[in-house]
């Protein structure tokens, strides 16, 4: 099938892609794994490319081993469950040394008299994984789940350096290895930076952020994450265990001569002193790694022992986890101060003495809402409880009533805004109060004009917050419409200081490139304009649906709140958002100038035909005249759905060229027509 579409490689191809697999690899490894650096990142990207173009070439060539696959770019828009050969079981785990101690004292009792020792290792703070290797090729990468049942995220798994796609030296012929992806600190805050410079809400912990990524649709984000795996266990069919090293130490020390990463911060401990010894080290020293961890897990290092010990109802006797408990200190409240967001929400802000608190020095914590602090109650001068978990941001968990002065008041939450003075409100049912003076309080009005510049909305990318807070500094933008008319001698010169304290000024470059942005904004299709207003509950699909149902911004405003909870997804609460929005007679003027503008008020139809209705399509491969977006838009426009993956209600399989093996095959057994790229020209095309 495959030969369809390609010259089968000559030998001296077939050669270099085996030349090129193995340098990358080596490369990788050495990175990845020993922080060594062989060549520069120009000389490494050439020789990738060389090798993606190589297997772009030829398809037979591109192995799902090949590192090119940690690029990623395979999308899947649901993940298959797949039951565990194995069950991923959990372990007994618990916060008390003296059950550390009962459970020392029961092994040994168990193992009446064999001699034996334990491993202590750290407990990584990610996601559970499974990785199944056979013949020394990666072949399937699976999440824990429900222990039983678990996501096949095998695509993204396959980005994760530290992962080995091949393995090396020996090796069992068909195991799990299972481990824990972590997201190291440093790697998780760039990425939050970035999330929120993105306006995407930022990630609570970096095990949440693994988690998520794990399951990003697209491996190629999921490649951008540089997320880690620890390994830390193999599982094996009885039959074949003595492949392995009979301890669990060696074991570890086999498989990192496999390729895995293994942490190297495990000892073997004979008795319950060493233990204590190792709990105590990594509860002080655990903010000093790259990564976080939760607590430590103690094995019996005997492997032949584990059947022995046996089982509980749910998880092994043979080995435990200690769990760290929360870092707590109390410190003096110096001053409550009041942030308000963009949305207008006013979140109050304790200011603390500064406090050495789990790796860092804690000053400001959030007291969250006027009822957390009214659950507090909060006096003068009161000691706070601060706390620091698993999450990177410390946490205000109480107030140490015992070092309360004498005759201290309680503190009141405010009740003006601080940034303009607008008495608060508080809606019905919500823990908090916000400041209704949405369109002349500075951090919402900057936040309006954020939101939308923004790249799900219009999309203007030399607009970033520093120049929205340059133009409205200058007195030039009050609001989004004061944008479309901005003059150029008004930008040129303009000048500001950076957040580092640089002088910034717009040359004319910079104001030519802001006035193509800002005309290039009559492009953005009407649903994006919609969800560019900010209108309160308003998201992007809701946006979407209304921009839909209403058809243009006229139809929109003149709705009723009950007309407009007609929509899909529109609540009662959102209609009346929006019929309150365009009841502003401010709002009305605004919209009118983006209108002047020239901005999308009404969804332009693209329907270029209906050659293509009532037929399904799964694209596939690489085309000549039309990039993967393109077509899919072309089968759109002429009335054809595209969907991601191939079923009994796919009529067409549109093949390009080096269409994915896998695909092809599902539409042979399945029965789906081929149609290549000539023929699908030819239908679009019929009158
Ligand atoms: S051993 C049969 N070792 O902690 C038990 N687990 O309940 C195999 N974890 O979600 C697990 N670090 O993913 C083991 N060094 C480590 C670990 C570890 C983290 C996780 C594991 C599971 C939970 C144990």
């Amino acid at each position: 099938m495959l030969d369809l579409f390609s010259q089968p490689a000559p030998d001296s191809a077939i050669q270099r892609v085996s030349e090129l697999t193995k340098l990358i690899d080596h490369y990788n490894y050495e990175y990845y794994m020993n922080d060594t650096s062989l060549v520069s990142d120009f000389e490494f990207d050439a020789l990738l490319r060389e090798l993606i173009d190589l297997e772009r070439q030829y398809p037979e060539l591109s192995l799902p081993t090949s590192p090119s696959r940690r690029v990623g770019g395979e999308v899947n828009k649901t993940f298959a469950q797949v039951q565990h050969r194995f069950p991923m079981l959990s372990l007994g785990n618990t916060y008390s040394i003296e059950e550390i101690e009962d459970f020392e004292a029961r092994t040994r009792k168990l193992l009446d008299g064999i001699p034996f020792t334990y491993t202590c290792e750290l407990k990584y703070d990610g996601v559970a994984i499974g990785l199944t290797y056979k013949h020394g090729q990666l072949v399937q990468a699976v999440t824990r789940g429900n222990g039983a049942v678990g996501d096949d995220i095998t695509a993204n798994a396959r980005t994760i350096p530290t992962i080995p796609l091949r393995l090396q030296g020996q090796y069992p012929d068909d195991f799990e290895a299972r481990g824990e992806v972590v997201y190291p600190f440093d790697a998780f805050e760039a990425m939050n930076r970035q999330r929120q410079a993105d306006g995407d809400e930022p990630f609570a912990n970096p095990r949440n952020a693994a988690s998520g990524s794990l399951k990003l649709q697209n491996s190629a984000e999921c490649a951008k994450r540089k997320l880690m795996f620890c390994m830390y266990f193999m599982m094996l069919p009885h039959d074949q265990e003595q492949a392995l090293p009979s301890t669990h130490f060696g074991r570890l020390e086999s498989a990192k001569q496999m390729g895995f990463k293994v942490q190297p911060y495990i000892k073997e401990c004979k008795d319950i002193n060493d233990i204590k010894a190792f709990i105590d080290y990594w509860d002080h020293e655990r903010w000093n790694l790259p990564f976080g961890i939760d607590g430590v897990v103690i094995k019996v290092n005997q492997t032949d022992l584990w059947d022995q010990l046996g089982m509980t109802a749910k998880s092994p006797r043979w080995a435990i986890a200690y769990k760290f408990k929360a870092e707590q200190v109390s410190t003096p409240l110096l001053e409550i101060t009041y942030q308000v967001g963009r949305t207008g929400i006013v979140t109050p802000v304790a200011n603390m003495q500064p406090v050495w608190l789990g790796g860092t020095t804690v000053r400001r914590a959030t007291l969250n809402n006027a009822d957390f602090m009214e659950k507090l109650d909060i006096h003068q001068g009161d000691y706070l409880l601060v706390e620091k978990g698993g999450e990177i941001i410390p946490k205000i968990v109480g107030v140490d009533i015992n070092q309360r002065q004498p005759g201290a008041l309680p503190l009141q939450y405010t009740t003006v805004c601080p940034e303009c003075g607008t008495q608060l409100v508080r809606a019905e049912g919500e823990a908090g109060y916000y400041c209704p003076n949405s369109d002349g309080c500075l951090p919402q009005l900057l936040g309006h004009l954020e939101h939308f510049v923004g790249r799900k909305a219009m999309d203007i990318d030399s607009l970033g917050s520093e120049r929205l807070r340059m133009l409205y500094d200058a007195g030039l933008v009050r609001n989004v419409a004061d944008l479309f008319y901005l003059q150029r001698a008004q930008l040129v010169g303009l000048e500001s200081l950076s957040a580092e304290g640089q002088r910034v000024t717009i040359q004319e470059k910079g104001a030519d490139n802001i006035l193509r942005a800002l005309h290039d904004a009559q492009q953005v299709p009407f649903e994006r304009v919609l969800f560019a207003l900010g209108i309160r509950y308003v998201g992007e699909v809701g946006a979407k649906k209304l921009a839909r149902h209403f058809g243009n911004i006229d139809a929109l405003m003149a709705a009723s709140v009950e007309e407009l909870a007609t929509v899909e997804d529109v609540g009662e609460v959102t209609a009346r958002a929006i019929f309150d929005y365009f009841a502003n007679p401010d709002h009305r003027l605004v919209v009118e100038r983006l209108r002047q503008a020239g901005l999308n008020m009404q969804v332009v139809d693209s329907r270029v035909s209906d050659n293509l209705a009532g037929l399904t399509f799964v694209v596939s491969g690489v085309f000549n005249h039309y990039s993967r977006d393109e077509i899919k838009a072309t089968i759109e426009q002429h009335g054809g759905k595209v969907s991601s993956s191939i079923s009994s209600k796919t009529t067409y399989l549109l093949a390009g060229e080096k269409v994915g093996p896998e695909k092809l095959k599902k539409a042979e057994k399945l029965g789906v027509i081929l149609l290549f790229e000539a023929e699908f020209e030819e239908k679009i095309k019929k009158q």
